[in-house]
């Protein structure tokens, strides 16, 4: 699929002070997550997660869109964690607004994360994508037997975002089996940044 350029997006460190854009923020991790175990079920915790990003060992950046009118509207979001004494980085999370997917916002994020890290020196980009709704052939089956063949075999059922992964240069890298109840994996994987 050829993406259309979003004119007026544009990509940057969201700040303590922006109190709109972290209720942005906070809004669409609730709206993507909420209904997961794992997840965000109410604004106030979203909120409290989106202030953990503000640390020194973090990264916190936004996608956002000035319309016309001039206002400003967060379309998306991407964090990353300071690892193994910098040379590597955790992915960690990326949501992109529920109407403003398919449109290049996730791998511009992504992208725009990757130079971040490569800026600090970082060498390894790596995440952990969790199935918890059964939305891969990893998911609602014992793994251990045979772990290697079925994560070289894996299927997406569900338009999991490992693809999406996969399609911006990340491996599957390994699989935490159960990791959040039994048949309800999570997905590691990582990329090489030079
Ligand atoms: C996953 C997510 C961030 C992708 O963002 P997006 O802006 O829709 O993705 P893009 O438009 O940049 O897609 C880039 C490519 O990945 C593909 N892609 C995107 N999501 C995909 C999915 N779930 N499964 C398979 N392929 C996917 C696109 O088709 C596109 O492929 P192309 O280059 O061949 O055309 C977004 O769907 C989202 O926020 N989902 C809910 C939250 C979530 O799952 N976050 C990740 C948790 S680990």
């Amino acid at each position: 699929m050829a993406h259309q350029q979003i004119a007026d997006l544009h990509i940057r460190d969201l700040c303590p002070d922006d109190s709109t854009a972290i209720q942005q923020v906070a809004a669409l991790l609730v709206d993507a997550f909420g209904h997961l175990e794992s997840g965000w079920q109410t604004l106030a915790d979203a909120i409290a997660k989106v202030e953990e990003s503000f640390g020194a060992d973090r990264i916190s950046r936004v996608a956002v869109h000035t319309s016309a009118q001039a206002a400003q509207q967060v379309v998306g979001w991407v964090g990353a964690i300071e690892q193994y004494r910098g040379h590597s980085w955790e992915l960690h999370p990326l949501v992109v607004h529920a109407a403003w997917r398919g449109q290049g916002i996730g791998r511009a994020l992504v992208k725009d994360l990757e130079t971040q890290v490569r800026q600090r020196g970082g060498t390894t980009l790596y995440l952990g994508t969790d199935d918890e709704e059964h939305r891969t052939s990893l998911a609602g089956v014992d793994l251990y037997p045979n772990l290697y063949r079925q994560i070289a075999t894996i299927q997406n059922l569900g338009h999991h975002p490992y693809e999406f992964y996969q399609k911006l240069g990340f491996l599957i890298v390994g699989v935490i089996p159960d990791a959040n109840g039994w048949g309800k994996p999570d997905i590691l994987m990582a990329k090489r940044l030079r």
